[in-house]
Order: structure tokens, then sequence, then C-alpha cells
């Protein structure tokens, strides 16, 4: 079945990038000249997908206007031959794709974000981008790769890329077996959160794409029911019963992903966007040759 819908969870505190995450949603804050969740939209676009859900919270509305017309601002730059690049661009963040709003209601973990998105999805496979992980892949979106998995096999399919070894107890650790011929897919059997040394299966992590099967929100109604109030019922537990259950697909991703969940990957992303981006690309390698060699 094809993959036509797709929710962007945009509703956490973003404590690890405060204060600048206080007012303004890390989801928000720019990469260059565009907000991080702008690339998630348009990645989301590019792969086909029709409809998307943002799930927002109080405090979050400038994320709504920002996929809205700003009918001053298209008028001022409309009216000025000079400035027709930048009104094709104030333009295009309204018309991306069919953005819907909802918002969660309590802070209460990716899971319950995901639920909101219930009635949105109905009876029908979804894509989930992380709102804090921006991957670029411009000639092949990475939701586009994740999404022929899904057609082919019809398999709740999470995306994941080795992460180095002396950083996979910050994330989880895959029990994965090769699948015949396929080269970058393959089978989970099984996930260790935040692993030891001992219990690191693999270096594969999941990292902010997954392709889910409609089932998934009943999965995460039972475990919510099932978890004491004041605790978190973690999606990779929706995963891990995917997983024991023989459900569970892992896609090695071909894409360059940053977190903008925290300083560095924040950092990160505007440098080497900043280094490919066709007004400025030049101008930044010099600076960054410069500061480079300044340093000792
Ligand atoms: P994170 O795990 O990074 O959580 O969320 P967070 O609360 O935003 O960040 P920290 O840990 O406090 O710094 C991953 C994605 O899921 C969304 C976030 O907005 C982010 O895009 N999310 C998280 C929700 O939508 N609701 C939640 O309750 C938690």
């Amino acid at each position: 079945m094809k993959v036509r819908k797709a929710i962007i969870p945009a509703a956490g505190l973003g404590t690890r990038v405060l204060p600048a995450s206080k007012s303004v949603p890390k989801e928000m804050l720019n990469i260059v000249d565009k907000p991080a969740i702008q690339y998630i939209v348009e990645e989301a676009a590019a792969s086909g997908i029709e409809d998307i859900l943002i799930i927002t919270n109080r405090g979050k509305g400038v994320i709504e206007d920002h996929f809205d017309h700003s009918f001053e601002l298209e008028a001022q730059l409309a009216s000025n031959p000079a400035k027709a690049d930048l009104y094709e661009s104030v333009k295009k963040c309204a018309n991306l794709a069919n953005i819907y709003f909802i918002r969660q209601k309590e802070t209460k973990g990716l899971a319950h974000a995901i639920l909101a998105g219930k009635s949105f999805i109905g009876d029908e496979p979804f894509a989930v981008l992380y709102g804090d992980d921006v991957i670029i892949n411009d000639k092949d979106p990475v939701t586009a790769q994740m999404c022929r998995c899904y057609e082919k096999y019809g398999k709740c399919t999470v995306g994941v890329q080795a992460v180095p070894e002396e950083a996979i107890h910050l994330y989880c650790s895959l029990g994965i077996t090769p699948i015949d011929g396929e080269d970058r897919l393959m089978n989970c059997y099984r996930i260790n959160e935040k692993p030891t040394k001992e219990e690191i299966l693999s270096l594969y992590a999941i990292l902010g794409r997954v392709i889910m099967p409609p089932e998934a929100f009943g999965m995460i109604e039972e475990g919510l029911a099932a978890t004491p109030e004041g605790k978190e019922f973690y999606l990779t537990d929706v995963f891990t019963r995917l997983g024991q259950e023989g459900r569970l697909l892992a896609y090695d991703f071909d894409g360059r992903r940053y977190d903008m969940g925290n300083k560095l990957g924040i950092m990160q992303a505007n440098c080497e966007v900043a280094l490919d981006h066709p007004e400025i690309g030049e101008d930044f390698k010099a600076y960054i040759k410069a500061l480079a060699a300044s340093l000792d």
C-alpha cells in the first residue's frame, strides 16, 4: 500500500537547546536561511507525501504561521521585481503540501504525540519524521527510500545508521539479520535501549525516520494504558514488540543527518549547509579555511 501521509512530532520541550528553545521552538531554529522543520516538510513532499500532520503544543503557533501565507510580506515582495526570488521562496512555504496541525495537550513523549494523529491517519501506513532530525539527500529523499521498503514488504520500517561505538550508549542498538537480495535493508529482531558495552548488538541505531503500519496506534494505546502515571511509554517499546513478532525492518538510509535537538548538531548543520549554499558557500568556505588556519 502506498504511503501518502506523514506525522511530524514537534511538541517536545527541547530542553537540550535551552535557552534558545524557550520561546522559539527548536524545530524553528534555522539552518542558514530556513527553519529545520521546513527541510523536513520539503523532504516529505519530495517523497510523494500528500498530507502532513504536524504535532505542536502551546507556544508553537509560530510553526503554523511559517507554513501559512503572509499576505502583507508577499504583496511587498511581489511589487519589487528585484525581490522576485524572495517572493517565490516566501510563497512556497504555504504551498509545500497539505499541512495540518494538532496539539499534544500534555508533553508525554514521542509515542503519546504520535497517537494524536490517529484519526488523521485512519487505516493506512504512515511516515514519521522526527521534527528535530534534518536528513539531507537532494537526489533521493530519505522518506522516499523508506517508503519503497514499506511498499515492497508491508512491514514497519525504522531508519537506521551506524553510530560511533563510543556514542552508542546514547542511542539504541539493534539486533539485525540480513535479507537475501537486499543491500541496506535488514530484519530487526531486538532493540537494546541505551546499551551498556555488553548489551551492544550492533552499531545500528534508530535515527529520525520511521514508516509505521496503522496497527501501531492500537499498540501505543495499549502501552500507554499499561504505563503507570508519571512514567513515559516509549515508541521503542512498540518497535521491540514488532521485532519480536518478526514484523520489523531496519533500513540503513542514505543521507546526511543533523540532530537539531543538540547544540553541536545545530552547528554542524549550519556549517555544512552553508558550505553548499549557492549564495554564501564560497565566502563561507574562505572564512572557514582562514578560521581553521588560525587555530592551533
Ligand atoms: P526529543 O526526544 O528530542 O525530546 O524529541 P524533546 O523533549 O523535544 O527534547 P529534550 O530531550 O528535552 O531536549 C524528538 C521529537 O519528538 C517530539 C520533539 O518535538 C522532537 O521533534 N516530541 C517529543 C513530541 O512531539 N512530544 C513529546 O512529548 C516529546
